[in-house]
Parts: structure tokens; sequence; C-alpha cells
């Protein structure tokens, strides 16, 4: 695996590539990766491509409220587990090759970009849209992977590739879970011994929402329970909608294409989820998405 710190090692690494495989495909990371991470990489090698996985820690999508310095970082583990995969080169960046002192732009989505992440976190998706159009012009790959299990991000990233013609598809892979259905991600591990055992109830509540939403029927009610329902687990739900999938606006009714989205917290921990309602029994005539 060729490890690529500079923009000139990228180039070089990437020209290579090319001479011996017909697409290229990036998996953008931050790192501390799991087995959600390795499920992207996967993907992207089996798809015939030269992957090359980045990982960087995009200071632009944490807010001043949110600890940078806390995000858990793993070098070696991580170039470890990403040849373990078969990703072709890793692209370790560091702040001043992506963001130089004279950096005068960022890219702004606004559509899916707004309402659950994009007004709990104000400014994220600007961080998470400039360094995904930066790393796609540095690698200039022919598709990137992300994880559904950041549905919002996957839909703002693939508005912004369309809205700019920016010539690559990006690729949604569905969210990797724990046995009891938690989502895997890097913050998990912050859960007290207590909130892990709680955790599983929101991904139950979640797919157990989505069987009581009737097609066409009013959700409002069905969202109240859900939301009752996590606060007497333990949860502090910041959102639980009902949204149409590409562009995240709320749905007053389940239909075909339809998600339910979360954020809660325990403790400290924010936990961020989804889940298509085709898993409702009453759309079973659609394709199961997870
Ligand atoms: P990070 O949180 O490291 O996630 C990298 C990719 O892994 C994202 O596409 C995310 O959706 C995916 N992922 C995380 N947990 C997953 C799971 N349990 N199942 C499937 N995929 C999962 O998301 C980011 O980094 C950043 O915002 C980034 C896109 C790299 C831009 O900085």
């Amino acid at each position: 695996m060729i490890i690529a710190r500079t923009l000139a090692d990228l180039r070089a690494g990437c020209a290579s590539l090319r001479t011996t495989h017909r697409a290229l495909a990036l998996v953008p990371t931050m790192g501390a990766l799991h087995d959600g991470h390795r499920a992207l990489v996967r993907a992207a090698v089996s798809s015939g491509a030269a992957v090359v996985a980045s990982i960087f820690v995009n200071p632009l999508q944490f807010g001043a409220n949110e600890d940078l310095s806390r995000y858990p970082r793993d070098e070696a583990g991580d170039l470890a587990a990403l040849e373990a995969c078969g990703c072709q080169l890793a692209w370790l960046p560091d702040v001043s090759a992506m963001y130089p002192a004279d950096d005068a732009t960022t890219i702004v989505v606004t559509g899916p970009a707004e309402r659950w992440e994009g007004d709990a976190r104000p400014g994220h998706f600007r961080g998470v849209a400039t360094v995904c159009a930066k790393l796609f012009g540095q690698v200039r790959p022919d598709r990137a992977y992300f994880g559904e299990k950041d549905w919002q991000q996957v839909q703002v990233v693939s508005r912004m590739v369309a809205d700019l013609h920016l010539p690559l598809e990006i690729i949604g892979v569905p969210t990797v879970r724990e046995p009891g259905g938690l989502a895997l991600s890097s913050r998990n591990r912050f859960l007290t011994e207590d909130d892990r055992q709680r955790a599983p109830r929101l991904h139950a509540v979640l797919r157990a929402t989505t069987h009581a939403l009737a097609p066409g029927g009013p959700a409002d009610a069905v969202l109240a329970d859900a939301r009752s329902e996590l606060t007497r687990a333990g949860f502090a739900v910041d959102y639980l909608a009902l949204v149409d999938g590409p562009t995240l606006l709320p749905l007053s009714a389940a239909r075909s294409g339809a998600r339910l989205v979360t954020a809660a917290r325990l403790g400290a921990v924010r936990l961020i989820d989804n889940v298509a309602v085709e898993e409702c029994p009453g759309f079973s005539g659609h394709r199961r998405r997870e």
C-alpha cells in the first residue's frame, strides 16, 4: 500500500494506480477505523477499482463546542486495517496541505444540508462539502463511497456532485451494526457501561416505528410515541423525523423512499441513526435497504 503525505506523493501514487486499473475509488474517512469503514473499503475493492482511502480529521466540520482534540486517532492501526482490506493508497494530508493559509473557497450546500444535522451542527456540512470537494479534486476518483449511517451526509455530497457537475459517482453503503443493532461509530467508545446497554434501543425504536407507520397514514402520533419511548429509555432526543430520502424534507405520511432519521444523546455521547421506511411491511413490494 502506498502512503502519501504530500500532494506530490498523492499525484504520483494515483498516476501509477491509473496505469494498472481502469477506475479509481475514494473512501474518505477521519480515521479511528472500524468495521463500518472497512465495509466501504471492501465495497470499493469489490468494484474492481484501485482504492484510495483518505484519513483526515477535518477541522472545518467541527463546531466551536465540539472537541476536535478529543477525536480518536490511531494511524498505525488504521494503516494496517486499510492494507488488510485491499486499499492500495492511503492519503494522509496535513492541515496545511488541505487548507493553505491563502485558501479562499468554501462550499455551502443548501437543500438537503438544511435541517437535522445542519441545524444541530451549524457549519458542519460546509466543512464536509468543502473537504470532500477538495478530496475529489486531489484524487480525481471515478466514484466515492460513503456510509448510509450518515444518511444526510450522503445526500449533501450527492447534491454537491450533481450541482457542480463533478465527474464522479457517489455510492452509499448500508450501515454496519453490532449484533444488537447499534450502528458502529467511533463515538461508541465514549459510552458508559450503562449507556452501552441502552444504546441499541435507538435502532430498535426506529425499526419498530417503521412497522407502526401505515403507508399514507399520518405519521405525527407514531413519531411522538417513538420520541417518548426513547426519552423513557434515557435518551435526550435531538430529533426523530420522517423525511424524504434525497431531499431530507419532512414528510407527514410514510411513503416509498422515505427515511426515519434521528439524533439522540446518551450522556455526553450523541448518536445518529436512520432506517429506510421500506422496512415497513406495508411497503413489502419495495426493495429492503437494511
Ligand atoms: P468518518 O466519521 O470517519 O466516516 C467515514 C465514512 O464511514 C463515512 O462515509 C461514514 O458514513 C462511514 N461510516 C461510519 N460508520 C459507519 C457504519 N456503522 N456503517 C457504514 N458506514 C459507516 O464521515 C466522515 O468521516 C467525514 O464527514 C468525511 C466524509 C470523511 C469528511 O470529512
